[in-house]
């Protein structure tokens, strides 16, 4: 009998650990005597059927290594009437007898709806965001917060050198994630996270006080959707890099950090510098942590697919390695409790 095809894809933002995800997929794949194909750059490749054929050497050698051989793209194959009929026809005429899609809520989003349309689809989570309904665990996630927390610790330094206050804007989106996990293991002095909406006049306010009680310097940690509330607006707005909406029609934050920097400079008059650590946070070698969690992720992927499974998310759930419905993952935010932001709280000020 013909050996069935595989097919494996990476969607969205890039981020580490994302080749070791592909290594894993590939490797089971191929020790269950599936065909695997490669698809180029996410829904992309999908659409103008773009793959190729992968073997155990295709894959070796990538497992330390960020960003994702495959390529990736924000394509939506859902975009219109159109392009889902070709993602339909192409995905017959690949021969995929399975995919999975390796993404955040947008690539998974598609994912659910092919899996609804009769195409077989199982999901791997990643984002740094760690924003994804579902799963306790993204990959890329650990990697970026550990970057993000050797960039507070080295802000720290030079902080304290100056007698400065520094702010530093954090990945994320709507979730605030990222921020409040660097920001407590690097010990900011105040995190704003899109959750918890704050006043330009508070942030202030704590500043000063940490100063008053003998410190000179603090590091102000801004996630980029954090909504904060200026005295000149009185808006606790989202600030925007771009009001032009991607594929799957989302807005390109960024600026609040400077925002936010401007407010305090006024507000305290303490010398005040920015920085935005922007894409750093998703480059480079993934942590251990990362490659565990992809190559565990990955390799439940292929295995649920032996067992004829379609429309389901590897996950790490409650510590053990689940899976989950992807449609569950449609159209939710996995998003920061208020007892999580109550405990980063603690070391305000
Ligand atoms: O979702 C991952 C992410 O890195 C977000 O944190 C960020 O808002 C966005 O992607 C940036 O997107 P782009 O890579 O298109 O600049």
């Amino acid at each position: 009998m013909a050996k069935k095809t595989i097919g494996v894809l990476t969607g969205g933002g890039d981020c580490p650990g994302l080749n070791a995800a592909i290594r894993a997929v590939v490797r089971k794949a191929l020790r269950a005597d599936f065909n695997v194909v490669g698809v180029r750059r996410g829904w992309k490749g999908l659409m103008t059927k773009d793959v190729f054929p992968m073997d155990i050497n295709s894959v070796s050698g990538i497992l330390p290594k960020g960003g994702t051989i495959l390529g990736t793209s924000r394509t939506n194959p859902y975009k219109d009437d159109d392009s889902v009929k070709t993602a339909h026809a192409n995905f017959k005429e690949i021969g995929l007898h399975a995919l999975v899609a390796i993404g955040g809520e947008d690539t998974l989003g598609a994912a659910a709806k092919l899996s609804r349309d009769g195409f077989p689809v199982i999901g791997v989570p990643k984002t740094i965001d760690g924003d994804l309904w579902g799963t306790d665990a993204t990959i890329g996630f650990d990697t970026a917060a550990n970057i993000a927390t050797d960039a507070i610790d080295r802000l720290h330094t030079t902080a304290e050198s100056h007698n400065r206050v520094m702010v530093v804007e954090i990945m994320g989106r709507h979730a605030g994630w990222l921020a409040l996990q660097s920001g407590i293991a690097g010990g900011a002095d105040i995190i704003l996270i899109p959750e918890f909406p704050v006043q330009a006049r508070d942030v202030a306010d704590a500043v000063l006080k940490r100063h008053d009680r003998g410190k000179n310097f603090s590091i102000v940690v801004v996630s980029e959707g954090a909504k904060v509330e200026f005295a000149d607006t009185g808006e606790a707005e989202e600030v925007l890099r771009s009001r032009e909406l991607d594929e799957f029609g989302h807005v390109a934050l960024g600026g609040i950090g400077e925002r936010v920097a401007t407010a305090l400079r006024r507000l305290t008059k303490f010398d005040t510098r920015v920085t935005v650590l922007g894409h750093v946070q998703r480059g480079g070698a993934p942590t251990a942590w990362d490659r565990i969690l992809a190559t565990n992720l990955g390799v439940r992927a292929v295995e649920l697919i032996e067992k004829g499974k379609s429309g389901r998310m590897s996950a790490l759930v409650d510590g053990k390695f689940t899976d989950v419905p992807l449609e569950d993952v449609l159209g939710k935010l996995r998003l920061v409790p208020k007892e999580q932001y109550d405990i980063a709280q603690v070391f305000f000020g």
